[in-house]
């Protein structure tokens, strides 16, 4: 696994485009995988700016959410295809064909998430799945204890999860109950992975994924099985995995430490 050190929550986002627009002018093509939460809306803000300065056209790409809440309306404010169209999609030249978002609307669960991964796979994969982490060390809607065989599906909320957003709702009783996700399965078939984490919270997650047990206690450490996986943290998202390496400026000339054992 690949980490690269920054110092702040901007670098994170500046070295999280400037990796992912590296991958996009080899391949204007690329399938990018999606993540939500307040973690890649600086990564977001990068492409867009990126995309105003330099009049980037991305509309042959393709991308794919992580998840989305169920039941939900697509149109309701909570939703993560909500959250896309405000943080992305509606600010660059996209094809609102090329983008799949899991429906919160389905009325067959069990169809919506075998479309997805065969929509996937359609694609030939996804090239640069983008991913957060929980501070439990959840990827995706995937919380501990899910099976690493698992692909997209639905699972039921953690009370943890449903008060964690619950201040996005009018009140608790608001947040669905149940979350569709790409399993972790339908993760680990990326072909690259990056992850992005800032804050003391993610700290012991962080750790954890990296450094210890793969454990399905703690969804993230199974990236380390997985051969192409980057880590963008800032100082106290890092603050715990130990290393001597010197924090990287910004942009290209990122120190990065390869702690493959
Ligand atoms: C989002 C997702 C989640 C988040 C994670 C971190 O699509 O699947 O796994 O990445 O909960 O959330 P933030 O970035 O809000 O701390």
């Amino acid at each position: 696994m690949k980490v690269i050190r920054v110092e702040n929550y901007e670098q994170v986002s500046e070295n999280a485009a400037e990796l992912v627009l590296r991958e996009w002018q080899a391949n204007r093509k690329i399938v990018l995988g999606l993540a939500t939460g307040a973690t890649p809306v600086g990564f977001y803000r990068q492409l867009i700016e990126r995309h105003r300065e330099e009049q980037l056209d991305f509309s042959q790409i393709t991308t794919f959410n992580l998840d989305e809440y169920y039941p939900i309306a697509r149109n309701h404010q909570q939703s993560f295809y909500m959250f896309m169209q405000e943080h992305f999609f509606r600010h660059v030249t996209i094809d609102p064909a090329r983008i799949h978002i899991l429906s919160g609307e389905a009325a067959d669960v069990e169809a919506e998430c075998s479309s997805f991964e065969h929509r996937i796979a359609a694609t030939g994969g996804i090239d640069v799945q983008i991913l957060g982490i929980g501070q439990n060390g959840h990827i995706g809607f995937n919380e501990p204890g899910t099976p690493f065989r698992s692909i997209t599906h639905k699972v039921i909320l953690t009370d943890n999860t449903i008060q964690a957003n619950a201040h996005f709702f009018a009140e608790a009783a608001e947040v669905p109950r149940h979350a569709l996700t790409m399993g972790i399965e339908t993760i680990m078939r990326s072909k690259k992975i990056v992850l992005l984490a800032s804050g003391k919270a993610k700290a012991k997650a962080v750790q954890q994924a990296l450094h210890g047990s793969v454990t399905e206690e703690v969804p993230a450490s199974v990236l380390q099985n997985h051969p192409d996986v980057t880590f963008i943290l800032d100082r106290e998202a890092a603050a715990i995995i130990g290393g001597e390496s010197p924090y990287a400026p910004t942009g290209d000339s990122c120190w990065i430490e390869d702690n493959r054992r």
